[in-house]
């Protein structure tokens, strides 16, 4: 059975977007099928992808019924990785979809009808907790939470937290937090450590034990539309995505930290 895996967090700039493209960058290298769904107005994943943001049937025409899910995926941008595709239109969503019905699982009925053929989903979600990250949460089967490796990591926390149990409590009931990825760790920092310290210490969560740390080859990708495992595969960004991605396919296998 595939896993649909929601990244979120409503602090903007926390890394969801480099985390979305590179862990499924390094899914895809070892064999998994996955799809990567932008559910980001802004687009940044589908731009990361190297995928033309001026396309007709993005993820914005799917939730508003005006185009197929089979014609939606962008099939294998990169061997094993498809991508629905977003642009700025998306952004105008919650204003278009306040009258529909059932609003909150459009996007859950568009991928029950494939999600048999991947062994991942990835959602990128904007930052913010609006219909579009509701519309995310329950099309999925848990939450990763990247936490920038800064002094406000903590702030907001809660409020994240609390509309996950509002989900799980009146929307979908099988949502489960996936675990929190700390990244843009810098090491010749006493901060990054700090943070790292503090939010193990004040977050009853799943931790992984993977740490991205902050490096340059992540932040060039995008512009030149490939993920860190094509781009740079040797690099520090590569090798901290990949090992995070073992412990993602191996999730529940090993004692979580
Ligand atoms: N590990 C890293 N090392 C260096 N730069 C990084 C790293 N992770 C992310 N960045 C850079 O930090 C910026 C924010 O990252 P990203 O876009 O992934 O965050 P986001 O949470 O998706 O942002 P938004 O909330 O706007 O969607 C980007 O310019 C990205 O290239
Ligand atoms: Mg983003």
């Amino acid at each position: 059975m595939g896993r649909t895996i929601v990244i979120a967090n409503q602090k903007g700039g926390v890394g969801k977007t480099t985390t979305t493209i590179n862990l499924s960058a390094s899914l895809a290298e070892s064999g998994k099928k996955v799809l990567v769904v932008d559910m980001d107005p802004q687009g940044n994943t589908t731009s990361g992808l190297g995928v033309d943001k001026e396309d007709d049937k993005t993820v914005y025409e799917l939730l508003l019924g005006e185009t197929t899910i089979e014609e939606s995926v962008k099939k294998e941008v990169f061997p094993n990785l498809s991508l629905i595709p977003s642009n700025v239109n998306l952004a105008g969503a919650e204003i278009e979809l306040v009258n529909v019905e059932n609003k909150e699982n459009l996007l859950k009925n568009a991928l029950d009808q494939i999600k048999e053929a991947y062994d991942f989903i990835l959602i990128d979600c904007p930052p913010s907790l609006n219909v579009l990250t509701i519309n995310s949460m329950c099309a999925g089967d848990t939450v990763l939470v990247p936490i920038q490796c800064e002094y406000y990591a903590l702030e907001g926390l809660s409020q994240l937290m609390h509309t996950i149990d509002l989900v799980k409590d009146r929307l979908n009931s099988d949502l489960e937090m996936e675990g929190v990825v700390f990244t843009m760790y810098d090491a010749r920092t006493n901060l990054s450590l700090q943070v790292v310290e503090n939010v193990k210490n004040n977050l009853d969560q799943k931790i992984y034990k993977s740490i991205i740390p902050r490096n340059v080859r992540l932040a060039e990708a995008p512009s030149h539309g490939l993920p860190i495992t094509i781009y740079d595969t040797k690099s520090a960004g590569a090798e901290a995505y990949r090992l995070l991605a073992e412990e993602v396919i191996h999730r529940g296998e090993e004692e979580w930290q």
